[in-house]
């Protein structure tokens, strides 16, 4: 018993939580994941599995995203990212959803499957079902050799290392940075991405590593003090709006999976159509707010939860002024391409779900009810 406690003390590498360790690996992680793809002075990314299918792909009448979990809002980030770039229509669905509903699939279609890792029964069924329709099946997993690897068609793994908290942290950043690539890929060999304009992105997703080391370094601290002051909270509302929208759906899954506070994420401007009900001076509203990416209506959503007394912790770009005067806490991130802000933001609310969950005495490596692989229904 000692020597498996001290075994498992040296796996954690002097954090207290596989969690823990797991969002400070991102930087690392992420850079793994771009290493040997993103290849910026030669102004190419290079990934064989979208390289040898590139016509395929790119004449895809539409691409549908099928995944769980933590997993579906990776693919409801990829397909505003596919969309942006590639300009081919893209649907994203739960794949316990898909499985059972006989989807409209055909030999003209693409189904990229993601799944950390690479076993999740609904996610498995989906694919062979795509498969019996005549679909192209693209699997991003992170699991190397994992079932779904293997039955997919082609793919593109996530190179997060291996994940051992339940909630998902690097592997959800890591399947955003394989997204990206595929989206400027596909965007720049199919003509709707201007050399310029790809040139630019890429030159900006090869700082997102050291940004998010960058977020690490500033937030660690701030989201920890604030964590403390949401310990006895019984609802959280999450907000973001473009590409924060899914990143909003996360940080809320994120604090409900470890912490047992029920969450609920939302688009902003979604908060006009119920939830803004339920906001009083017992209501935390995380609040994602880039200055890239609808910030003035973010900030007109801010005054209305203020105006209800709501408690706002903003996730603001550095340097922020306008919603940061009136929010109750602010958590700063580095500035980036709106594209790739969830990749950042992401980081400080896991920091933020895991102190709360930590506070509350939550056993954050393994949650209750909840399992690291579903391979059952
Ligand atoms: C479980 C895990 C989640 C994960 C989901 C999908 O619910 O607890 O963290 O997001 O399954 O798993 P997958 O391995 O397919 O990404």
């Amino acid at each position: 018993q000692q020597l498996k406690l001290s075994l498992e003390q040296i796996e954690k590498g002097g954090y207290e939580h596989f969690m823990l360790k797991e969002i400070f690996e991102q930087p690392k992680s992420i850079h793994d994941t771009l290493r040997g793809r993103l290849l910026v002075e030669e102004g190419i990314i290079k990934m064989a599995g979208i390289w040898d299918n590139l016509e395929r792909l790119n004449q895809a009448q539409k691409i549908t995203i099928i995944a769980c979990g933590t997993s579906w809002h990776a693919g409801l980030i990829g397909e505003y990212l596919i969309e942006e770039f590639a300009r081919i229509p893209v649907e994203v669905e739960y794949a316990s959803e898909f499985r059972y509903r006989n989807p409209i699939i055909s030999e003209k279609d693409i189904v990229i499957a993601i799944s950390q890792s690479g076993e999740t029964a609904d996610t498995m069924a989906a694919i062979k079902m795509a498969k019996e329709k005549g679909a192209f099946v693209y699997g991003i997993c992170n699991v190397v050799d994992s079932s779904i690897s293997r039955v997919t068609d082609a793919g593109s793994y996530t190179h997060a290392g291996p994940e051992i908290g339940v909630a998902s942290t690097k592997a959800f950043t890591a399947q955003l940075t394989v997204l990206s690539l595929i989206a400027l890929k596909l965007g720049k060999h199919n003509g709707h991405l201007s050399n310029q304009e790809f040139m630019r992105l890429i030159t900006e997703l090869d700082t997102i590593p050291q940004k998010v080391q960058e977020v690490l370094d500033t937030t660690h601290e701030i989201t920890k003090e604030i964590a403390k002051n949401f310990v006895d909270a019984q609802n959280f509302l999450y907000l973001g709006r473009g590409y924060n929208f899914p990143a909003a759906l996360e940080g809320a899954l994120k604090l409900k999976e470890i912490s047992y506070i029920h969450a609920e994420g939302y688009p902003a401007a979604e908060m006009k159509h119920g939830p803004i009900a339920l906001i009083d001076e017992n209501m935390p509203i995380v609040i994602i707010a880039p200055k890239k990416g609808h910030y003035d209506k973010i900030v007109s959503n801010v005054q209305e939860i203020k105006a209800r007394k709501g408690k706002v912790i903003a996730v603001v770009n550095k340097g922020d002024t306008q919603v940061a005067s009136v929010a109750d806490y602010v958590i700063e991130f580095p500035e980036t391409s709106e594209c790739f802000s969830p990749i950042i933001a992401s980081v400080p609310l896991q920091l933020l779900a895991y102190y709360i969950a930590v506070y509350r005495g939550a056993n954050v490596d393994q949650p209750r009810n909840l399992a690291k692989s579903v391979t059952v229904e």
